[in-house]
């Protein structure tokens, strides 16, 4: 089998992780890289022993790519993604898949009319513990869920936001703590809840980050068609990244995440755990957060076997539009003060 010849766009922070992995799926050769930033594209091709381009729609007509990698600021994600599937090239975009609904759609229709695979990276639903949880759910044996919160408490400094030239901004980032971190945990609180949103009454604020214009405390309820109430609490001007935690109160138990530990407690007394496999840890290079782990590079092999094979990716558009319309339905509740349905 011939590799996938990929192409990645943004060689900042996330990009070690993407080219890493693709290099180890077996699946792909990394050819080209681009970024705006010529030291940081030079770099990188130099490290992964490949061509560099500033320019990425010359990268995509140019590199003969199978797989474009979209690696950079949100407001990004949209037109880049659109780019390459017109291009006719298979495109994997990090989170979150655009800043807004519109966009996320139209990224989705463009995929489908050029016939090419498209997935969003949210790789902690490829984490032991939501896969416990999730498994356990879809058996049957917790029974319904009846209620459900979750907790996202970390730090961002002023710092953070002064050396990013978009992150903090309504424009380039699309919002704070809840589209960039907090993100991950709605994702996964929705994916194991399963079901359709009714509403969302929410309420967001900047309390201590003047630098910046976006929130960075956002609180509320999300409120699914069962009846089930979500409620949600996230900030980044705590004094740590504390362990993020999801519970999901059922019929028959109680499912935890606490950090990237799943537990399950059934109403009968049976407990059952699953951690991350400390075993498993790849060496993606220095300045990586050790908390990124190895889930990337579980999605993105998965993402390839879904190309290779012609079939859907396990996240793809219309399951990451889900999560998009989650937050931007927070967004706009927190803007308007209103209960907004979704
Ligand atoms: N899945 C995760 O856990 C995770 C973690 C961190 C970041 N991310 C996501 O990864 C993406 C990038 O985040 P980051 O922290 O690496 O950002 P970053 O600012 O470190 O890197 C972005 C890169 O994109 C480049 N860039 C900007 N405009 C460009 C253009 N027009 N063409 C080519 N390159 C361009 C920048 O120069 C920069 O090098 C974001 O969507 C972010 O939310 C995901």
């Amino acid at each position: 089998m011939n590799k996938l010849r990929v192409g990645i766009i943004g060689c900042g922070n996330i990009f070690p992780m993407h080219a890493v992995s693709a290099e180890l799926s077996g699946y792909a050769d990394v050819v080209a890289v681009c970024d705006v930033k010529e030291d940081r594209a030079k770099r990188e091709a130099e490290r992964h022993n490949c061509d560099y381009y500033l320019d990425y729609k010359q990268m995509i007509d140019e590199a003969n790519l199978d797989v474009v990698h979209v690696c950079t600021p949100h407001y990004l994600h949209a037109p880049m993604v659109v780019y390459a599937a017109q291009a006719g090239k298979h495109v994997l975009t990090e989170k979150p898949m655009s800043i807004t609904v519109e966009d996320a759609n139209r990224m989705i229709q463009v995929s489908e009319e050029n016939g090419v695979t498209f997935g969003v990276i949210f790789q902690n639903r490829y984490n032991p513990g939501p896969q416990l949880l999730k498994s356990e759910l879809e058996s049957g044996k917790l029974g319904r869920v009846l209620g459900a919160r979750c907790s996202v408490t970390w730090m961002r400094t002023d710092e953070y936001y002064s050396k990013s030239d978009w992150k903090g901004t309504w424009e380039k980032e699309g919002g704070g703590v809840l589209i960039d971190q907090a993100i991950h945990t709605l994702d996964l609180m929705r994916w194991l809840i399963n079901e359709e949103v009714d509403y969302i009454d929410a309420h967001i604020e900047n309390r201590t980050h003047h630098l910046i214009d976006v929130e960075d405390i956002g609180e509320g309820v999300i409120t699914f068609k069962s009846g089930v109430t979500a409620s949600f609490y996230a900030i980044n001007y705590y004094s740590y990244d504390a362990q993020v935690e999801i519970e999901l109160h059922c019929e028959n138990g109680i499912a935890r995440m606490y950090g990237s530990k799943g537990t399950i407690q059934y109403n009968d007394g049976a407990v059952i755990s699953r951690e991350n496999d400390l075993s498993e840890s790849i060496d993606f290079g220095e300045g990586v957060k050790s908390y990124w782990g190895v889930s990337h590079s579980k999605q993105i092999k998965a993402y390839y076997e879904s190309v290779i094979n012609s079939s859907k990716p396990f996240i793809d558009g219309y399951d990451a539009l889900k999560t998009q319309k989650l937050v931007a339905g927070i967004y706009e509740s927190g803007k308007t003060h209103t209960r907004v349905h979704v």
